[in-house]
């Protein structure tokens, strides 16, 4: 499998054909990393487990945001009520399945996520309006699909099922970023030259530490400012754009 085929995301940033293939049912993916937990040395299962658990969380950490969405005193459209509705329960099927790979794998039931508490405090002038939201998701969700890319060496030692799992979830989270972009392009085509300075302010906020937002999540090393520095320009580069880009529909 062509590794850079998963997200469908071109060089400019316009996902060309995203298949949000993790949402099909996937009942036997958990016992199948079970043999290849086993067949990994200690190096291998101890370099594994952190980007699993990272992983399980920060999807987690997705109901955090919605919470803090819909706390604050913002008006949404009925667009993007829709696309945050899709993406999180996309986010949560994420979570579970995460999850159900540690358990199996590592015998970690994951009930340490209870005490979870997110803090939106550093990241408050992130959302200012539904327009300011949209940017920040979208660049996310960008930084997140090259985040998992970066990884794939390590989700392929857990073999087959997981692997090709691993690439769906890649397809989902460049269909958030196209759905994220796309509300932005529907309904707030007069704030485009905002854009820049938008995604600037974003880029400005990374470095802040992690604290279960679900969005700037990037303590892990996998994550670099050339990952930032790209995810930026590309969403500057894509809401500075004349012409819609095409984007299919990919409603089920
Ligand atoms: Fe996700
Ligand atoms: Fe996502």
């Amino acid at each position: 499998m062509n590794l850079l085929s998963s997200s469908k995301i071109d060089s400019s940033g316009t996902v060309l054909a995203p298949v949000p293939s993790a949402r099909r049912e996937w009942d036997d993916l958990a016992r199948s990393v079970v043999p290849f937990v086993a067949g990994l040395d200690e190096g291998q299962r101890s370099a594994l487990r952190p980007i699993l658990i990272e992983d399980v969380a920060s999807e987690y950490d997705a109901r955090f945001l919605t919470d803090y969405l819909y706390s604050l005193d913002l008006e949404y459209t009925a667009a993007f009520r829709t696309v945050e509705a899709a993406w999180a329960v996309d986010e949560e099927r994420h979570y579970r399945k995460f999850r159900d790979v540690v358990c199996a794998g590592w015998g970690d039931d994951c009930a340490w996520l209870a005490d979870r508490e997110p803090d939106f405090r550093p990241l408050e002038h992130l959302f200012e309006d539904e327009f300011s939201i949209l940017v920040l998701c979208a660049y996310d969700e960008l930084a997140t699909v090259r985040a998992y890319r970066a990884n794939l060496e390590q989700y392929d030692r857990l073999g087959p099922e997981l692997s090709v799992w691993v690439r769906a979830v890649i397809a989902d989270e460049a269909w958030h970023y196209s759905r994220f972009l796309d509300v932005i392009r529907r309904e707030h085509a007069h704030r485009l030259g905002e854009g820049t300075e938008a995604i600037r302010r974003v880029r400005e906020t990374e470095g802040v530490a992690y604290a279960a937002t679900f969005v700037l999540d990037h303590d892990d090393a996998v994550f670099t400012d050339e990952i930032f520095d790209h995810a930026a320009r590309i969403v500057a580069r894509q809401l500075a754009r004349e012409v819609p880009p095409v984007v299919p529909d990919t409603e089920e």
